[in-house]
């Protein structure tokens, strides 16, 4: 059989429905229940053997796979296809047991012990001998078995043992090191250890930053952090590849990523795989979580350049690991879940199907409760699984972004560490802060690699790039240069790779680009502001505040757009804009303090009007409600989605001059023309024969 490749899952054409399973902590009585369960709620994907090693190879190097052949063959009778995991997660108490330094140790040398998961060091010989043995037995067993339709490597890498302290992963590091810099001269520097008598004379001195009486060297921080990755990914890819010395390439080999996860350099992990795939786990805490799972599902879908992802676990309800944990109501559930195939998603999966009745996951919840099929949560999953069965026509479909947001792994590690002009910075919320006006504007929104095109987008958007190499800088030159809006925020272009200052005024890169230079960081203690005054059109007026971060700025060639008013910096100035000279040349703005949120919003909106990315919808959609957009080569997907309380109109029209689609509602494909209502907390999806809004 081979795969249809228009399909995330090549040999699954259809939207993925399902999640984990775990038959192993079932008696086998009740596998024949599941799977009539599942094909009744729609399931057509299960992963399976996550967390199965210790039943898999019970004793080292005795395997058993016998309840894995019948849970497999009663899975492809069914018609329930498989994920099939090279179950190396949690390895068993037997490996920590007879080798103890397979365990992790903390920066404070504390050796953790087995008995929950993921007690791995990354760079354990041992540990990753007895994997690799796991992983040829299971794929070579299993390749050609026609319910296997891709493989599970690993799970969440990094989540609860993201780096090891230990003696085996110092010399880890040593060789990494030794392949980055060829000799210590180069290392001592890049770590610049001419400071504080630092300075290493031979190789055996270095080690990852351990616990130390102040703070550790900043660049070995930065270096064991690219490492860690590094050691990580190496791990994935060698699971990888003994895979892909027994499987036919049409059946994808993933590992599942945690949206803005802080230990993983994503670009690299992502490049890695075949197929991006990751899990969201909203706060329900947080009222515009919603948000946020559009940050993340925009990210999972940039990460595979543009192709869909699989959505690989989420909660139908309630999770058991925050402090409170109250159910999802039941349109959440569905409006969530939507949300993430709206934003490029092919497949809803959960953590898991059937809920457990003991270990640490049992108060989680599953798509099967507790409680059994007579429930609430049973029948939202029977719903949704019909759902997305209707919505098949729509898997592989894309998204085109006219705005990219710029992130980097190593500008994010080096910005958070330690001895910096404040550690109040975080990336995550930065982002954040850019990204929300646009999303509710109705933009479809990318996230890019610096050093990648960035000329592909008409707004290019870097809030926080503290860290750039000369390639990311000179990309976003490239970018202005080329015709697009670029706009660069506080504190970036401040270093180079190594964490050194970039000398002769801030943002030392773009100062011509700009047309500015910064003479002074002033961050902002907690509780402080400055004053602003708007000096021509931005949508911006009245009196405006700063927080969190301010700088002395000198134009050189720049219009001041804001400035300062009073203390320190009057009269300086705070934003600025410069048209590059030339026909078909950009423009680049620079943000040098921290705006208020409303404000932020409206001067970001303005320059994306300014900038001809053109929003998904003509007229600004309702607040509350969330725009998306996907499409085939014969197709457009439009979808609206409600997050508020009461019911909004949206006004479908597209933007500038092209001419109106001719929208039809599913499932109903009743025509619906100029405004559609969408209740509270509901989702509309509309679909188009293909005619595009924009000549992109
Ligand atoms: C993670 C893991 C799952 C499970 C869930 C619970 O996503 O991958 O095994 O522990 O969390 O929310």
């Amino acid at each position: 059989m081979n795969g249809d490749e228009r399909y995330a899952i090549p040999r699954l054409p259809a939207l993925g429905f399902g999640g984990d399973w775990n038959p192993e902590q079932w008696e086998p009585s009740v596998w024949a229940e599941d799977l009539r369960l599942m094909v009744e709620a729609h399931v057509n994907l299960v992963t399976v053997g996550v967390f199965s090693w210790a039943f898999l190879e019970p004793a080292p190097g005795r395997y058993e796979f016998g309840w894995l052949d019948t849970v497999l063959d009663a899975c492809l009778a069914a018609g329930v296809r498989v994920d099939l995991a090279t179950a190396t997660a949690s390895p068993p108490p037997w490996l920590g047991h007879l080798w103890p330094e397979s365990l992790p140790v903390t920066d404070q040398g504390v050796r953790l012990a087995y008995g929950a998961r993921q007690q791995y060091c990354p760079s354990s010989p041992i540990y990753r001998d007895k994997a690799l043995a796991l992983a040829d037995r299971i794929s070579h067993r299993y390749a050609d078995h026609d319910a296997v339709v891709m493989w599970h490597v690993g799970n969440e890498y990094g989540a609860h043992t993201p780096a090891c302290w230990c003696d085996t992963s110092a010399e880890a590091f040593r060789d990494w090191l030794v392949k980055r810099y060829g000799s210590l001269d180069v290392l001592n520097d890049s770590w610049a250890t001419a400071f504080w008598s630092q300075r290493f004379s031979d190789w055996a001195e270095v080690i990852p930053p351990r616990r130390t009486p102040y703070f550790p060297n900043p660049t070995q921080q930065l270096d064991f952090k690219r490492f860690s990755s590094d050691a990580m990914l190496d791990l994935f890819r060698a699971e990888r590849d003994v895979i892909r010395g027994h499987s036919a390439p049409d059946k994808p080999i993933t590992t599942n990523f945690m949206r803005f996860f802080p230990h993983a350099d994503y670009w690299a992990w992502a490049a890695a795989e075949d197929l991006v795939s990751d899990d969201w786990y909203p706060d329900l805490a947080d009222s515009s979580s919603h948000v946020e799972g559009a940050a993340g599902a925009d990210l999972m879908r940039s990460l595979g350049d543009g192709r869909p992802w699989l959505l690989m676990e989420q909660a139908v309800s309630a999770i058991n690991w925050r402090s409170v944990n109250p159910p999802k109501s039941g349109g959440e559930y569905r409006r969530w879940s939507l949300q993430q195939v709206a934003r490029g998603a092919d497949a809803v999966l959960h953590f898991q199907w059937r809920a457990a009745v003991g270990g640490a996951e049992k108060w989680h919840s599953a798509m099967l409760p507790h409680a059994g099929p007579r429930t609430r949560t049973w029948r939202s999953v029977v719903a949704l699984g019909a759902e997305l069965e209707s919505l098949d026509s729509l898997a592989g479909a894309r998204t085109h972004a006219d705005v990219g947001i710029v992130l980097d792994w190593n500008s994010w590690w080096a910005l958070e560490l330690d001895s910096r002009p404040s550690t109040g910075l975080s990336l995550v919320s930065i982002i954040r802060q850019w990204y929300e006006p646009l999303w509710a504007r109705g933009y479809a929104i990318d996230f890019v690699h610096p050093e990648s095109d960035l000329s592909r987008y008409p707004l290019v958007l870097v809030p926080q790039l503290y860290l750039s190499t000369d390639a990311a800088a000179q990309s976003v030159i490239d970018a202005a240069a080329a015709g697009s809006t670029v706009v660069v925020g506080y504190f970036s272009g401040a270093v180079d790779e190594s964490d050194h200052v970039r000398l002769g005024g801030y943002p030392a890169p773009w100062q011509d680009l700009l047309g500015l230079w910064v003479e002074e960081y002033r961050p902002l203690l907690p509780g402080q502001s400055v004053d602003l005054i708007a000096h021509e059109g931005t949508g911006l007026s009245g009196a405006l505040k700063g927080r969190e971060w301010t700088e002395h700025v000198h134009a050189t060639d720049a219009d001041v757009v804001l400035s300062y008013v009073g203390g320190d910096l009057d009269g300086a100035p705070a934003v600025t804009r410069r048209r590059l000279p030339g026909i078909g040349e950009g423009t680049a703005w620079y943000i040098s303090v921290g705006l208020e949120a409303p404000d932020l919003g409206a001067l970001l909106l303005d320059i994306g009007a300014a900038s001809g990315a053109l929003p998904i919808l003509h007229t600004p959609p309702p607040t509350d409600v969330e725009v998306a957009v996907r499409e085939t080569e014969t197709e457009r997907y439009l979808f609206l989605l409600n997050h508020g309380t009461t019911g909004q109109e949206v006004d479908i029209s597209p933007p500038g001059p092209a001419r109106r689609p001719s929208w039809r509602l599913l499932p109903s494909r009743e025509q619906a023309d100029g405004a559609v209502v969408v209740p509270a907390g509901d989702v509309v999806i509309l679909v188009s024969n293909q005619e595009r809004t924009s000549d992109s």
